[in-house]
This record gives C-alpha cells, structure tokens and sequence, in this order.
C-alpha cells in the first residue's frame, strides 16, 4: 500500500448506494431534450468576490430527497446530500475550476455510460498538473475541490449523476 504525501482523493469504505435507489432517482430526471436547459444551468458560472468563477451544478432538492434520507442514514446524519447532474460539452470536457467556497466534498460518483473520465488537478497557474486520476465509480471518497481540476475524456453530451456533499460549507 502507498501512501502519497498529497493526494486530491482519497476513498473511503462507506456503504454503496443500493442501485435500485439510483436507478430511481435517475429515471426520474428529464429528458435528454430538458437535460439541455439543465446543461445552460450547469454552465451558467458564478463569480466570487475576487472575480474568480466557480460552476452552479444542476441539481434538484425534490428529486434527491429519497437520496439524501439514506445517505443521512448511512453515511452522515447530519449533511445535506445532493443528487447532481454534470453534463459534458461537445468534445467529452468539464472545464477547469475550483468548487468555491467549498474546500472538500464527499463524492459518489455513479456510472458516466461512456469514455474513460480522467480527473485532474492543477497547480495556481491552471496549467502545471499536479495529479490526474481516474475516479472509481461507486465508490465514497473525498476530493481536494480547493485546487483547480478538469474532466476530460467523458462521452460528449452525456451526463454524469454523482452523488456530493459539502463537509465544511463555506470553508
Ligand atoms: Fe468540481
């Protein structure tokens, strides 16, 4: 076993989320054609006080209440778990940013349905690389969202469901 001085994931043996709970929640979104509009959410950037832009995840507190009950049951009672849905763009690429104001995240990521997803991480230039890695689906860990990362290599246009937490909003 190697234990890395820093790592931006690092997993966690929590329970797995009963597929038949996802499935669910999942059969319950819109429809490809709504999951566009959803899309235009997901780009539409947010900007901190120093002008820095974060992302706004498409996500829906009706469609994940079933989720978060059992995640708080399981897993920690007392976060807010949501159900999010991550879209790619054209050329299979989640842009680079940091999850402002969130520093770490408790993240469950479900099965993409295509390509061979690559996260990766960033040094304050944007461009050094400092780790890229390829998330385990199904599988609770934490994620450094402080530093900047990307997606590449999803299948263009489709979405990504994953399950996140805040474990310290705000900080
Ligand atoms: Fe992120």
């Amino acid at each position: 076993m190697e234990y890395p001085n820093h790592t931006f994931c690092r997993y966690l043996n929590l329970p797995k989320v009963p597929e038949d709970l996802i499935r669910e929640v999942i059969d319950s979104y819109p429809t490809t054609k709504e999951m566009a509009e959803v899309s235009k959410f997901k780009k539409s950037f947010k900007t901190t006080p120093s002008g820095e832009e974060y992302p706004s995840y498409a996500w829906s507190d009706q469609n994940n209440k079933k989720i978060n009950e059992w995640c708080q049951k399981n897993i920690c009672e007392d976060m807010y778990f949501a159900f999010h849905m991550i879209q790619s763009d054209e050329n299979g690429y989640f842009d680079i940013h940091r999850d402002y104001p969130v520093r770490q995240k408790l993240v469950y990521l479900i099965d993409p349905g295509g390509g061979t997803p690559i996260t990766t991480f960033y040094d304050e230039d944007r461009q050094t690389v400092l780790q890229s890695i390829s998330i385990e689906t199904h599988r609770w860990h934490v994620m450094d969202v402080s530093a900047w990362h990307d997606v590449t290599g999803l299948e263009p246009g489709t979405v990504r469901f994953a399950i996140a937490s805040r474990l310290f909003p705000g900080g």
